[in-house]
């Protein structure tokens, strides 16, 4: 039976760690604080920005909301930004998506100042992380990294393959394991022999969007296997995820599971990257 990675032990690690260099910070002088914008009232986005703004109190971090109508004009949502760029009181902006259909999601990524883009989706951020650059790093993915380092899982080296292309997670997740030195392969809907691909992955990190797709067939023996995906089981109060955890844990080494695997790790880096901002706002 694999060894599971304890995400809600480490992402809790990572927090108080957070939590001791915001106490420090404070002691200089220094706030950290986020400004949370959530458009419209999505159910799953308004419980994903109250844990945001729980983790923000739990760290120490000021968190800022601004919780505007579904009709909010794309102006008034660029507006908001602006002045939240403007504000030095305010160390990162996080934008909650999706955005209401009359918003541009890309424009409003695009004008969140870099130097604020605690989600890391901007543009610049991306690119900067694509040439091994100082910059902000997506929660997503680097929750992944952390949890491999962290369960003492050697990626110097290995081959690591990531299924799923998405620019929150597949591509960003690539780059960070390339940037850790392992043989990195992409994979999506139009892979060829995919299981195969997958069976010879030393590190299998699993970003479809698809319940239980990936299961123990897909799975080299002893491999460590990271499961991006959250669902809602058809009729049931149960979570799943990407990957059929009950068959792929008889053939895995190490493995994720959901809940309480990868999602409480977003939040935890999410809450680094506001005191990261901080830091390099203030020095
Ligand atoms: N919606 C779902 N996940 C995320 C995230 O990580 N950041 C933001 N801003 N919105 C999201």
């Amino acid at each position: 039976m694999a060894e599971l990675i304890d995400g809600k032990k480490i992402s809790q690690d990572l927090k108080d760690e957070v939590k001791a260099q915001v106490s420090e910070l404070k002691a200089k002088g220094v706030e950290v604080t986020l400004a949370v914008i959530l458009v419209g009232n999505d159910p799953a986005s308004t419980v994903y920005v109250g844990n945001k703004k729980k983790a923000c109190e739990y760290t120490g971090i000021i968190s800022k909301s601004y919780e505007l109508p579904e009709e909010t004009s794309e102006d008034e949502l660029l507006k908001l930004i602006d002045e939240l760029n403007d504000d030095d009181s305010v160390n990162g902006i996080l934008v909650q998506l999706p955005l209401p259909k009359q918003i541009d999601e890309d424009k409003v990524i695009r004008r969140i100042s870099p130097d604020k883009d605690v989600d890391g989706f901007h543009p610049e951020s991306v690119g900067r992380l694509s040439i091994g650059a100082k910059g902000f790093v997506s929660c997503t993915p680097a929750g992944v990294i952390e949890l491999l380092k962290r369960s003492n899982t050697p990626m110097d080296g290995a081959n690591a393959v990531v299924v799923g292309r998405s620019n929150i997670v597949g591509k960003p997740m690539s780059v960070l394991l390339l940037r850790e030195n392992a043989t990195v392969t992409i994979c999506h809907s139009h892979t060829k022999n995919l299981k195969e691909v997958c069976k010879n992955a030393d590190i299998l990190v699993v970003a479809i969007g698809q319940p239980k797709f990936i299961d123990g067939s897909y799975i080299k023996e002893g491999a460590t296997v990271i499961d991006v995906g959250i669902h809602r089981i058809d009729g049931t109060k149960k979570l799943c995820g990407d990957v059929d955890f009950e068959s792929a844990e008889k053939i895995a080494g190490k493995i994720t599971p959901v809940p309480g695997g990868v999602g409480p790790m977003t939040i935890a880096e999410l809450m680094n990257n506001c005191y990261l901002s901080a830091v390099m706002q203030n020095s």
